[in-house]
């Protein structure tokens, strides 16, 4: 390993909190669909910040947003009215089926937001009910309740006892979730395609089912398009691949274009929050917004979700051309740009290591499980780069 990498890995190991196990890497610069290190090697990025830089690493619109908005202001607070947060609220709001937002800082403070706005609305329409029913293997976020929140005990354990009000049943069991509704739930909440657990779509039948169950008992429902959303799936929203509307979603990740960010989305019918419920000092700030507005304006511009749409089915058709090749692809999902194959054996880790070692980012959600969620302006060459080195990997497994 090169001395500069060692002296930095030297300092992470000294000075930071151990909570992550990272590639031995120091990236520096990105550009597009690449990131370079400090030795100046590139790198075809087909995680993108997981999910985050939907636009590639610094898109001009958004190096331009952010660098104007720095110079005239980067924040001040909610108390006033600033113009990039109402640009940015405006665009979401006319382009989905949400009628007032809330931004946040990320996408755990946005599924925060959405879960208190839906204990709130059970307080006042459903005589105090605060359950929030969610499912087995799903991602919500880091915090306490979002925790709580996310279907999989192995991140609940060092944390116990989790907060209340959180029931976790299985996912794409409607009987399930039907039979775990009580007078004391509110909502339900669910990834239409859980991402970190290795891209698990939620079957049609079940979406639909879950939103007239919803409509019959007077629940909310929830979707998280935090990891799904903004053009990903190729449609700007994943839900709307199934012609079902949430009351509430969220949003975060690549919303604006790599800045810190989140938001939650409601119906008006759901809008109970008042001043003083609730509140944030960065959330919705100038910067972060005028990056929002530079990403989501270049999303629709450049219809990035049909790119998506369309580079997503090639990247699956190429994997599926790997799997003729090499027995030891077990499966390949995915729609659009959240892409995730499956190995016969737990070599994921491995795969990642050697793409890496090969210029290519991977992700591994599990052991055999590898994920790609690329920057939605991917080409095909950019696909056919990654899908050679990988064949190439799969060759030595
Ligand atoms: C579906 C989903 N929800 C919530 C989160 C949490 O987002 P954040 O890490 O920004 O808090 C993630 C992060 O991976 C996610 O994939």
């Amino acid at each position: 390993m090169p001395l500069v990498t060692q002296h930095w890995q030297e300092l992470e190991q000294k000075y930071y909190m151990r909570t992550f196990n990272r590639q031995p890497v120091v990236l520096v610069r990105g550009q597009g669909a690449r990131v370079w290190d400090e030795e100046g090697n590139s790198y075809l990025d087909m995680v993108a910040g997981l999910a985050v830089n939907v636009l590639g690493h610094c898109h001009p619109a958004v190096v331009e947003a952010i660098t104007r908005q720095a110079g005239q202001l980067i924040h001040t607070t909610n108390l006033y009215y600033t113009t990039p947060q109402l640009e940015l609220a405006e665009l979401l709001i006319e382009n989905s089926c949400a009628d007032r937002i809330f931004f946040a800082n990320s996408g755990a403070e946005a599924n925060e937001g959405a879960i208190k706005l839906a204990r709130k609305w059970g307080h006042l329409q459903r005589d105090g009910a605060y359950g929030v029913i969610t499912v087995s293997n799903s991602f919500h976020g880091r915090t306490l309740a979002t925790l709580a929140a996310t279907g999989q005990p192995k991140y609940h354990k060092p944390f116990a006892p989790m907060p209340d009000g959180f029931s976790s049943v299985e996912f794409n069991d409607l009987e399930a979730l039907k039979a775990a509704t009580t007078p004391q739930t509110c909502a339900v909440m669910l990834e239409v395609i859980q991402g970190e657990s290795g891209v698990h779509p939620a079957d049609h039948d079940y979406l639909v089912g879950v939103r007239r169950w919803c409509d019959e008992q007077g629940l909310l429902l929830i979707l998280d398009e935090i990891q799904t959303g903004l053009g990903r799936t190729g449609k700007f929203l994943s839900f709307e691949h199934h012609g079902i509307e949430p009351d509430v979603f969220t949003l975060a990740k690549g919303l604006a274009g790599g800045v810190p960010i989140g938001a939650f989305l409601a119906k008006e019918a759901c809008c109970v929050l008042t001043a003083g419920d609730h509140g944030s000092t960065f959330g919705g700030g100038p910067l972060a917004c005028a990056a929002g507005v530079a990403t989501i304006r270049t999303i629709f511009e450049e219809n990035l979700a049909g790119h998506s749409a369309e580079i997503g089915e090639y990247l699956l058709s190429q994997l599926r051309a790997l799997q003729a090749k090499h027995d030891v692809i077990e499966e390949i999902r995915g729609l659009g740009l959240m892409v995730a194959f499956d190995l016969k054996v737990e070599s994921a880790p491995k795969v990642v290591a050697e793409a890496l070692k090969r210029g290519l980012i991977l992700n591994p959600t599990g052991p055999n499980t590898v994920r790609m969620v690329p920057p939605l302006i991917i080409d095909k060459a950019e696909v056919d780069e990654a899908i050679a080195t990988i064949d190439s990997i799969l060759e030595s497994l």
